[in-house]
């Protein structure tokens, strides 16, 4: 069925990043969703394993980082490599959104939320943030469409 699923169903590509403390993180997803329009309310859902699903269970922040058709490049980079063992954010441009979360200088909009709410779903679980801040970041760009055969 998860096929079907792949082929049927449309999600673009993010990296959700985090701060907690001094240390920070991101990790590509694909399942993002907006879920409420007032508040305008986004969801994110992340597998426990995730350290970026511990940092923010700690922070009560992230920040949804839309990539453009141009960053393949990023959302491998983010997606295969866990920052519990490397700073993922080594060599690359970012500045802080207002509570802390990282933004990728190169994203095609941030969305920086507060926690509102935390599900369980089966081996995942969801993360709905209200957005506290949100910028479009490089208007003359479209943004990426995840493909699943272009990374796995
Ligand atoms: C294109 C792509 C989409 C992904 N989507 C998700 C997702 O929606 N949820 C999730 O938990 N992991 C997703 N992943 C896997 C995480 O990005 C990956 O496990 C990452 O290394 C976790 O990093 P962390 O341990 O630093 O948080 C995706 C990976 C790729 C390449």
């Amino acid at each position: 069925m998860q096929d079907i699923v792949s082929k049927a169903i449309s999600h673009g590509v993010y990296v959700i990043t985090v701060r907690s403390k001094e240390k920070i993180n991101g990790m590509t997803a694909a399942w993002v969703s907006q879920v409420s329009l007032q508040p305008l309310m986004l969801m994110v859902s992340i597998a426990p394993a995730r350290y970026t699903h511990a940092m923010i269970k700690e922070s009560g922040y992230f920040a949804i980082n839309a990539l453009s058709e141009d960053q393949k490049d990023i959302a491998k980079h983010f997606g295969f490599k866990s920052g519990r063992k490397t700073d993922k954010f080594k060599g690359l441009s970012y500045f802080d959104a207002p509570n802390g979360s990282p933004v990728l200088d190169g994203a095609l909009a941030f969305f920086e939320c507060r926690v509102a709410d935390a599900f369980k779903a089966g081996d995942h679980t969801l993360f709905v943030g209200e957005v506290i801040t949100a910028r479009l970041l490089k208007s003359d760009k479209k943004p990426l469409i995840f493909h699943w055969e272009d990374y796995f």
